[in-house]
């Protein structure tokens, strides 16, 4: 075996805490949704039983109405801000009160089929999903419009982008709770969220919390919600793989019910095409207007949806012009404009995850020199820097945490096509 490819094992052996995996030692001590989803993969290819579990393990945080929390608190860590306390939920593992990407349906049709005779682990995973994806349907697409809503800017996984700047300029930074953040005690701040975004992000906190986490009322008070492109696209992706599990399975009633959802969020998701920008954009639920700012998000429907040529030509020459002369795509802003920071977080690097759901959109859509391309440079910045959080787009160069989870599960994966 390659060094790199031990080196990932080791990571993922490393960063393991009992069947789970933390995405890096300290900055983040518990068990985060999307990042396990990942991992999963990952350990699919040579720990099937392990696959599962990462899977398991982040079901027992499952809400009773369905929500797959954004962190479980399996073990207590005074390394993290916000932790349990903060959040005041009610669920018997503490977890948070938001919830994450869906990924988890992507992840155990991968596993499922890695299983061999361990895939009677697959019916009660596969329940846990179901449950999720009504949930997202219900509790952030009320209206049946097709698209999921986000309620707070952490739920997209990309938790400072540009993309929410003006969305969140109009929450409130007073906060009942204290903020002690310990991030910028792990790693440096100019990589990290401001100080005056955190303040927001756990206003939104106190806000939920208040309504105790019913997702009526909180729709109801959410000063943050916007129709989420990215989500949307994730969440279609992992419909299908759903929706394909469910016939496996012989729950045909299941199927039906999963094909209409999927059916009304391709039609949806279509629907945030703009070629103007050569993008598609989400929806600022409140002001009602497009989310104009240009991140990495307007390109993930590529994963979901099979375009006209037309339309994935006109992405793909977009992508091309963000990604000439840097030296790591993807970036994750657009490279050149004011809110572009190469090193900070969401506006700008590039990720490994993110880049992994690209060239699978791409190769979807037959776009298969670019998704070589992508592929080389992901796996051309991980050898080269290490497992590292992200990577500056301009440089190359590895930053935010290391020895990084997700990174890993991404190599893992990324090698061996
Ligand atoms: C950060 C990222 C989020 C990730 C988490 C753990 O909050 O923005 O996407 O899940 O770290 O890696």
């Amino acid at each position: 075996m390659s060094k790199h490819l031990d080196e990932a094992r080791r990571i993922l052996a490393v960063n393991d805490r009992g069947g789970y995996t933390v995405p890096t030692d300290r900055l983040y001590p518990f068990q985060w949704n999307w990042d396990s989803a990942f991992v999963a993969m990952g350990f699919s290819l040579y720990d099937v039983d392990r696959a599962y579990r990462e899977l398991e393990r982040l079901a027992e945080g499952q809400w009773a109405d369905g929500m797959i929390p954004h962190i479980v608190f399996h073990q207590p860590s005074d390394t993290y801000f916000p932790g349990a306390n903060v959040w005041r939920t009610r669920h018997s593992v503490p977890t948070s009160g938001i919830t994450q990407p869906p990924v988890f349906a992507i992840a155990l049709r991968k596993v499922h089929e890695a299983a061999g005779p361990a895939e009677a682990r697959t019916p009660p995973l596969y329940e846990a999903a179901l449950k999720w994806h009504r949930w997202w349907y219900s509790a952030r697409d009320p209206k049946g419009t097709g698209l999921v809503a986000l309620l707070h800017p952490w739920e997209s996984g990309s938790d400072n982008s540009p993309a929410w700047d003006l969305a969140l300029a109009r929450v409130p930074t007073t906060t009942e709770t204290a903020v002690a953040r310990k991030d910028t005690g792990h790693v440096n701040a100019e990589m990290r969220p401001r100080d005056e975004d955190y303040r927001r992000f756990i206003h939104l906190v106190d806000t939920y919390a208040a309504c105790d986490w019913e997702p009526a009322r909180q729709w109801e008070k959410a000063p943050f919600k916007v129709a989420e492109v990215q989500t949307t696209a994730i969440l279609l992706k992992a419909g299908e793989d759903l929706e394909h599990l469910a016939r496996l399975l012989g729950r045909q009633d299941d199927a039906a019910e999963i094909a209409a959802l999927n059916a009304l969020s391709r039609k949806a998701l279509l629907a945030q095409w703009r070629p103007e920008f050569s993008r598609f954009v989400s929806r600022d639920l409140i002001s009602g207007e497009d989310v104009a700012a240009p991140t990495q998000a307007g390109f993930i429907p590529l994963l979901s949806l099979d375009l006209e040529e037309e339309i994935a030509g006109a992405l793909v020459n977009e992508m091309k012009a963000w990604s000439k002369g840097v030296k790591v795509a993807f970036p994750t802003t657009k490279p050149g404009i004011e809110s572009f920071e190469p090193k900070r977080y969401w506006r700008g690097p590039a990720w490994a995850i993110i880049n992994w759901l690209l060239i699978d959109g791409l190769k979807r859509n037959g776009q298969t020199d670019l998704a070589e391309e992508l592929r080389k440079s992901t796996i051309d910045a991980i050898e080269t820097e290490g497992f590292a959080e992200y990577f500056d787009p301009t440089t190359g160069e590895g930053c935010g945490g290391l020895g990084f989870s997700w990174t890993a599960a991404a190599y893992l994966w990324l090698i061996r096509q």
